[in-house]
């Protein structure tokens, strides 16, 4: 009791900077360490006037644009369109909800500024009721800078709905997709399936991979990625698709061929055919997965190489560019991405990473977002969240979007779950100050069923590395509470 009792009060009044001071204290087990996390965030979800939401200050500091006025909220399910404007104007359709200003994203504290445009019609319902404060997905922002419409320079309010009691909504309140990995071999386990209930963006962990959807050469089968598609949507998340080109869980068939046409049409039918197949319900992809070598197989530590997949031996890099191309082909309107791991910081994965869809960019590449897994911790590194920003906004500058695409943090050096929570913290906040990092996703809900806990490649001395934000038992974890209250601006 008297740990939840000093978790809540670390979380809820301290700025989450100091908690880095949680590092000197005496480290619980990361496994043994459980909190009730939601209840922390209830009753102050609302910032009071001149507090400052960390996407209002990101806003002053791109000089005016609409942030993230065209992120699509995805409520109950159906996303709105999006549109973005410069210089402090509304956008036009940008923040609205579908059901036009939903009490979820409505209602302004007091204080709140309003002095850099009109509220859009999703935030109309925020402004009218705020008198004066802004609506975090409609009103404009002082200096014009806004997140999903809302939020502006200079320390305008956050606007979060009292009733933000799960992920989701407290990611409405920024606009952001807050997403989970799901395995439907779970979802029979009620538990399970309340845990995904806090996210509106999905992906699936291993059911759109090669080897589930066409294990045979022409051999299609939809059944397993259906049944994630079909969870998803009706459940109001939105898909993304995970992952059509990757060096693993890939058939041998495939990876036997040595004949360059051959693979070549092997690979683009593959694409096309799945993404033609979930046109209407997929509008993300990730097309290429890791496309560099793991660092531990580089000549020396700084010279990143592609990886030796089939791909790259039978085809050379162009694979990638190829790859692209057909997805486009097969979806003008779907958004295309580059993921990876190790890549999160400034670091020479990450710089061969920002090369590579810099110079699609610049060739003109169909490309439109790079995916950061966020996978931390040994033998991946925790890089300091400076570089985490400036590596954002660096594929932000080449007007490429940044997901933060499989986030987990293990603790098998023995990090306490307060610092665990920090490093969330930390994250979070930097894709919320940055417009360009539209979504949130933790790589699963619940530690049981982490895919960290058989890594070959982790040594965890015996103890579980729970990464992730429910432990093996479905309690939130000091990390949730991070992780709620970044999304809150706590
Ligand atoms: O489906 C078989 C099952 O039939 C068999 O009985 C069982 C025995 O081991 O294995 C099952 O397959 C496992 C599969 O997960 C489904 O559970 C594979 O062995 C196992 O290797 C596979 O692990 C997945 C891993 O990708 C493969 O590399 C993890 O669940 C999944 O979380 C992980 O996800 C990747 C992302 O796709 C890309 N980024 C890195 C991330 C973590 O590695």
């Amino acid at each position: 009791m008297l740990a939840a009792m000093s978790t809540r009060r670390v979380f809820g009044t301290m700025h989450w900077l100091t908690l880095g001071a949680a590092l000197l204290a005496p480290a619980a087990a990361c496994e043994s360490a459980s909190d009730d996390g939601g209840s922390s965030t209830g009753g102050s979800a609302f910032a009071t006037g001149g507090s400052t939401h960390p996407a209002g200050q990101s806003g002053s500091a791109t000089g005016g644009q609409i942030a993230t006025g065209g992120a699509p909220i995805t409520q109950g399910g159906v996303s709105a369109a999006g549109g973005s404007a410069t210089g402090g104007a509304p956008a036009p359709t940008g923040g609205q909800t579908p059901t036009g200003g939903a009490v979820s994203n409505a209602g302004a504290p007091s204080g709140g500024s309003a002095t850099g445009g009109a509220p859009v019609q999703g935030g109309s319902a925020g402004a009218a009721s705020g008198g004066g404060g802004q609506a975090n997905n409609g009103g404009g922002g002082g200096g014009g800078q806004a997140n999903n419409g809302g939020g502006g320079a200079g320390g305008s309010p956050l606007m979060c709905p009292p009733t933000a009691k799960t992920l989701k909504e407290a990611g409405e309140c920024s606009g952001r997709l807050i997403g989970t990995a799901i395995a439907t071999s779970h979802l029979n386990e009620a538990a399970y399936v309340e845990t995904l209930r806090e996210h509106n963006y999905a992906t699936a962990e291993n059911e759109m991979k090669w080897d589930s959807l066409q294990p045979n050469r022409g051999g299609f089968n939809y059944t397993n990625a259906d049944r994630f598609v079909d969870f998803a949507v009706q459940n109001g998340m939105k898909p993304k698709g995970h992952t059509l080109v990757w060096h693993l869980q890939l058939p041998s068939w495939v990876s036997s061929i040595n004949d360059p046409t051959e693979l070549r049409s092997v690979m683009t039918n593959h694409i096309k055919t799945v993404i033609g197949h979930y046109k209407d319900r997929i509008k993300e992809w990730d097309v290429v997965n890791e496309a560099f070598e793991n660092p531990n197989n580089w000549p020396d530590e700084n010279t990143p190489t592609y990886r030796n997949s089939v791909f790259y031996r039978v085809l050379g890099k162009s694979f990638v560019d190829d790859a692209f191309k057909a997805a486009r082909e097969a979806d003008p309107e779907a958004k295309l991405i580059y993921n990876d791991f190790r890549s999160e910081g400034l670091q020479p994965k990450s710089d061969a990473v920002y090369e590579m869809v810099k110079s699609m960019v610049e060739r003109g590449i169909p490309i439109d977002a790079v995916g950061l897994q966020t996978h931390l911790g040994t033998p991946n590194s925790k890089p300091p969240v400076a570089d985490v920003i400036a590596n954002m906004q660096r594929i932000a500058d080449l007007g490429l979007e940044v997901l933060i695409s499989e986030m987990d943090s293990h603790c098998c050096d023995g990090e306490s779950p307060e610092s665990q929570a920090t490093r969330f913290h930390e994250i979070v906040t930097a894709c919320l100050n940055q417009p360009a990092c539209k979504a949130i996703t933790f790589w699963g809900t619940t530690d049981k069923y982490s895919w960290l806990n058989t890594w070959d490649e982790l040594d965890c001395g015996g103890r579980k590395p729970s990464g992730l934000l429910w432990d093996d038992n479905y309690q939130k974890k000091p990390v949730y509470t991070g992780v709620m209250n970044a999304l809150l601006g706590k």
